[in-house]
């Protein structure tokens, strides 16, 4: 780090220890990830936490550590409980929050078929249509222009096709009754980027995928896929890894490869929902030295690679971590997989990554 950073840094910094009290008895978190994370050119991000998540201490939390905001929940296409019909009250909330305290947002996700990330209405009326392919296109074209027009200018980054593939495998997720609905699958994933362009220009538009960054043959398939969109001329601009060490060891130096790899492609590259479970650590001397060093690796790997443009630690804290409540992880837990614990206060793994940070690209 140059000395001109270093004292830009400092000023930055000034403010007291975790923990310490203003006279009003309102909490002062530390600013050190946010202004390190300016110093390296990086948006460091975390999630939206559903309703009322902008009003208090979370918000405030939020507002100190990271200068990126992801809608965790809020922009999946399970908020319209009709064609056509979507309750924007908390998305709204997010984005006024983010817009107010100078946030950038990555939207999550326009297409998404796990979990929650489709209306539960789409299946019955795809299996209605006498043309379930020409209803798919219809339906995706009216979603993409309500959602993405809404927020057309605001949203910088969007998810727009999340976990195409196989969970572990390289090939298109069969589960995904949307692109299924195709003669050609692909034809959906094509459909989705060039509807997305076209409602906002400006957005960077991300294919987002689950265990391409541990999983070697998903990986190939993400490479595959990406070449052949390319090639396709899809307007993709970006590919996110999530980044979920749950199952998987981290790995910085094939991390790091599979990012370069990535950007020779031609395209951005985000760790867009990054947490590294405790209990990879479990025969670790210190299991929160061990998961420092583990971010140390994973966001030194972006890092490395000038087009990683960000880093997303998915959940705000360890007390709202996804993991410890989904139905496949939850019973391998309590996860701990983020920088602050339940109490909201820094862990090593924090400060790993202010280090890191301050290192610079
Ligand atoms: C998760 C949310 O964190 C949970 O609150 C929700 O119940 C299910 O979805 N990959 C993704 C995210 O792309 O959208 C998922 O988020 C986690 C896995």
């Amino acid at each position: 780090m140059s000395g001109l950073f270093w004292m830009m840094w400092v000023a930055c910094t000034t403010a007291p220890e975790s923990g310490d009290t203003a006279s009003n008895d309102t909490p002062i978190w530390p600013t050190e990830l946010s202004a390190a994370a300016e110093l390296a050119e990086l948006w460091m991000g975390s999630t939206s936490e559903g309703a009322g998540w902008t009003e208090g201490e979370l918000a405030e939390v939020v507002d100190t550590h990271f200068n990126s905001l992801t809608t965790q929940n809020e922009l999946k296409w399970s908020i319209s409980s009709a064609p056509g019909i979507y309750d924007w009250t908390v998305a709204d909330e997010t984005m006024a929050f983010a817009e107010s305290h100078g946030h950038r947002v990555r939207g999550h996700a326009l297409f998404w078929h796990r979990l929650n990330g489709k209306p539960a209405w789409l299946e019955t009326e795809l299996l209605a249509a006498e043309d379930p392919e020409a209803r798919a296109r219809e339906l995706m074209a009216e979603h993409v222009d309500a959602m993405v027009g809404r927020y057309a200018g605001r949203v910088e980054s969007w998810d727009v096709v999340n976990e195409a593939l196989e969970e572990f495998g390289p090939d298109l997720d069969e589960a995904n009754g949307l692109a299924m609905a195709f003669d050609e699958p692909l034809d959906a994933i094509d459909l989705a980027f060039s509807l997305a362009r076209a409602a906002d220009p400006n957005a960077r538009l991300f294919l987002n995928e689950i265990f391409a960054d541990s999983v070697e043959a998903k990986f190939e398939g993400l490479v595959a896929l990406v070449t052949g969109m390319k090639a396709r001329g899809v307007p993709v601009d970006g590919v996110g890894l999530q980044a979920h060490y749950v199952l998987h060891s981290p790995d910085g130096a094939i991390l790091a490869e599979r990012i370069a790899a990535l950007a020779a492609l031609d395209v951005d590259v985000e760790l867009t929902e990054l947490d590294i479970s405790i209990t990879l650590f479990d025969d670790a001397v210190d299991p929160y030295a061990a998961q420092a060093e583990a971010y140390r690796e994973i966001v030194g790997a972006c890092l490395s690679v000038t087009r990683c443009t960000g880093v997303t630690t998915w959940n705000v804290h360890d007390g709202l971590t996804w993991l410890d409540t989904d139905s496949l992880f939850g019973a391998l837990g309590p996860h701990e997989p983020t920088l602050l614990d339940a109490s909201i206060q820094t862990k090593p793994a924090y400060d790993a990554v202010v280090e890191v940070l301050l290192e610079g690209r």
